[in-house]
């Protein structure tokens, strides 16, 4: 983009001229991608279980070990209650459990309950956080194996002890059976805590001990915490990536990520050990991933592993590791199947065998899947290309039109970025995935990057990226780079920052998109830039609509772009000052037909380190006002601002 020197600056709202409509292509315009931005889900800084998965109760199925985190066991997160004088005892079982995938289980022996009974009582992911009169579905699975029926009480209680609600639940001598209720509390709590006390004499099981509030996003049973979803939702992502990230090629084979452990009954899906030392219990699972990506309009993008494990297995990067494993040659085939049995799973036919596991799961129409990835910035091995190279055939040679997506390594070059590179080259993929994360200033001066990628070649999906940082200038700068994605939308196809959340106290990776305890949620400013850019997509980029003072060349402190939305033929510009000093943008939109001199114009700007934080998490928000568009006018920008005018078109 040329950098002309203006200096003038006219009012932001002196120039109101009505324009002259009809409804054309653009000259100087050129298609760009219409998925570019979207977000990447990874089940990182307790994302999923403990945060966007609304279940309350933590270590539902006694299945945390060791190996998940140091010092957990089957209890974790669970106290063994004998209230008054009641005797009996509590044990973890795995003799006869409820299903082969979930194999533990607890025991209590009811010697005597007395009044009050004796059982366990759950503390939550941080406390249970519950709010008065709204309804939680409780549930759990139990077996009576002694004892005509042993009645369960089921509260819920304050931090005090207090009981906000409670039911009773007779259960009979039976084998396995699932029981409900619902739960109702009297008093608003954050850090309320679960209680199942056996009040007979006998020998029960317990199992799934689950509580949800009854409103998740989209009222979805098994479903997500709605202010969470809802904050993500409003990114107008046009694609999730899923489920991660290193949690994909996992810590070992014995990791990996392996969708079909993830779907059909809750209570039969195989949890594992997370590789960001902690839990998955794979509650929210591949069709609650699916299932969130229609309920907010984006894309699925689910990324499986490419038959080896991440380079950094067993150990982390400074005690040494055992590094990348590769599944047997002979296995691979098989693995393969795997991932074609997963677009069958989401596309195929309810005739087909997956397809009708879809449809038994509630979902019989097709999830429309487009986009599968291969791998995650994996090392550049012969055993990683064979297996890649094996897996992409395979989908390739099924599903021709699937958008396969590749790896090439972590970083924004490299052996790996370079070998990667030469292997989709080599095979034709549709897209690889980039990763980087760098500081402010190499996103300033890296503006030009895809400029000159070869068009030819394959498409890029900027999968993780992020400036190190949460204050303004970090997303500043970010925004600076996104117009550059904009500008180069017909190479670029798709972009995500990383990681998106984290939850506070239990965060493994710095800086993350959304942070939140169990009752709150702080977007930082770095959400804001991605909100305004996910809210004004466009389908065709519109080139020296804007022209600047300085940046460009090497340090683009100025960035600027324009695109248009051929839907509603909406004109969209974002302005990026990322410097200390007002400056100037020259804006001529005559080439369009067809607007209308009614714009909104929506700022980001404060101070340069402004944060927003849980003690202030408002510190810097978008701004939005009515604005009038001339032909022709001069925006002058704040020092450190995002700026989005969107004038109204016609389609
Ligand atoms: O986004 C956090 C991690 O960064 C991802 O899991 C991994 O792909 C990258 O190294």
């Amino acid at each position: 983009m040329k950098t002309p020197a203006f200096s003038f600056i006219i009012s932001l709202l002196a120039l109101a001229t009505p324009f002259s409509s009809s409804a054309q292509t653009t000259p100087g315009s050129k298609p760009i991608s219409p998925d570019l931005f979207g977000i990447f889900f990874e089940d990182i800084n307790y994302a999923a279980d403990g945060g966007l998965y609304a279940e309350l109760v933590q270590n539902r199925s006694f299945e945390y070990t060791p190996s998940d985190h140091g010092g957990w066991d089957p209890l974790t997160s669970w106290e063994y209650l004998h209230e008054g004088f009641a005797m009996g005892r509590v044990s973890v079982e795995s003799v006869a459990p409820l299903h082969a995938n979930n194999p533990h289980y607890v025991e209590l022996r009811i010697e005597n309950p007395f009044q009050k009974g004796l059982g366990l009582k759950n503390v939550g992911f941080d406390g249970i956080p519950v709010k008065a009169g709204e309804k939680y579905d409780f549930s759990l699975w139990a077996r009576v194996k002694s004892g005509a029926a042993v009645p369960l009480l089921v509260q819920l209680r304050d931090a005090k002890g207090a009981v906000l609600a409670e039911t009773t639940l007779p259960v009979p001598a039976a084998d396995w059976q699932q029981y409900r209720a619902t739960l109702v509390p009297s008093a608003t709590a954050p850090d309320a805590s679960l209680v199942v006390l056996a009040t007979g004499k006998g020998v029960i099981d317990l199992d799934m001990v689950s509580l949800f509030p009854q409103k998740t996003f989209h009222n979805r049973p098994n479903g997500l915490r709605s202010d969470l979803a809802q904050t993500i939702a409003d990114l107008k992502p046009k694609f999730v990536r899923f489920p991660g990230g290193c949690l994909t090629h996992g810590d070992g084979l014995e990791n990996l990520y392996d969708w079909k452990n993830t779907v059909g009954p809750v209570e039969q899906r195989v949890a594992q050990r997370n590789i960001w030392d902690y839990h998955q219990t794979a509650g929210l699972g591949y069709f609650e991933y699916f299932q969130f990506c229609e309920d907010i309009g984006a894309k699925p993008l689910p990324v499986v592993a490419a038959g080896v494990s991440c380079q950094n297995s067993g150990g982390s990067w400074r005690i040494g590791s055992i590094g990348q494993q590769a599944i047997p040659m002979s296995e691979m085939a098989a693995y393969a199947q795997d991932v074609l049995d997963l677009v069958e799973w989401a596309n195929g036919p309810v005739t087909s065998p997956w397809g009708a596991k879809r449809a038994a799961a509630g979902h019989p129409a097709s999830f429309n899947l487009e986009y599968v990835g291969i791998g995650n910035e994996d090392k550049m091995t012969p055993e990683f290309r064979s297996r890649f190279t094996l897996i992409y055939n395979a989908v390739h040679a099924k599903y021709p039109n699937m958008k396969i997506v590749g790896t090439v390594g972590p970083g924004p070059k490299g052996e790996d970025y370079d070998l990667g590179w030469a292997l989709a080259s080599q095979l034709n993929v549709p897209l690889v995935d980039e990763h980087y994360y760098e500081k402010p200033k190499w996103f300033l001066s890296n503006n030009q990057r895809y400029d000159r990628y070869d068009r030819a070649k394959s498409k890029v999906y900027l999968g993780e990226y992020a400036s190190q940082g949460n204050t303004l200038y970090n997303a500043i700068a970010e925004a600076a780079y996104m117009t550059s994605l904009e500008r180069n939308g017909d190479v670029v196809s798709l972009a995500s920052y990383a990681p998106l959340l984290a939850k506070e106290g239990h965060t493994q990776w710095n800086p993350d998109l959304i942070y939140f305890t169990n009752t709150t949620v702080v977007p930082t400013v770095n959400y804001y830039v991605q909100q305004l850019f996910g809210q004004n997509q466009g389908t065709e980029y519109v080139s020296d609509v804007v022209t600047m003072t300085t940046g460009a060349a090497t340090d683009t402190t100025m960035a600027a772009s324009c695109v248009r939305d051929a839907t509603t033929g909406d004109v969209i510009l974002k302005l990026v000052n990322a410097g200390s000093t007002a400056q100037p943008f020259k804006v001529n939109l005559s080439r369009f037909k067809g607007l209308n001199s009614a714009a909104t114009r929506t700022t980001l700007a404060g101070d340069k380190e402004a944060k927003n934080t849980f003690a202030s998490p408002q510190t810097v928000l978008p701004k939005t006002t009515a604005y009038k568009a001339a032909k022709n006018f001069t925006y002058t920008a704040e020092p450190y601002s995002l700026t989005v005018i969107r004038v109204r078109g016609r389609r």
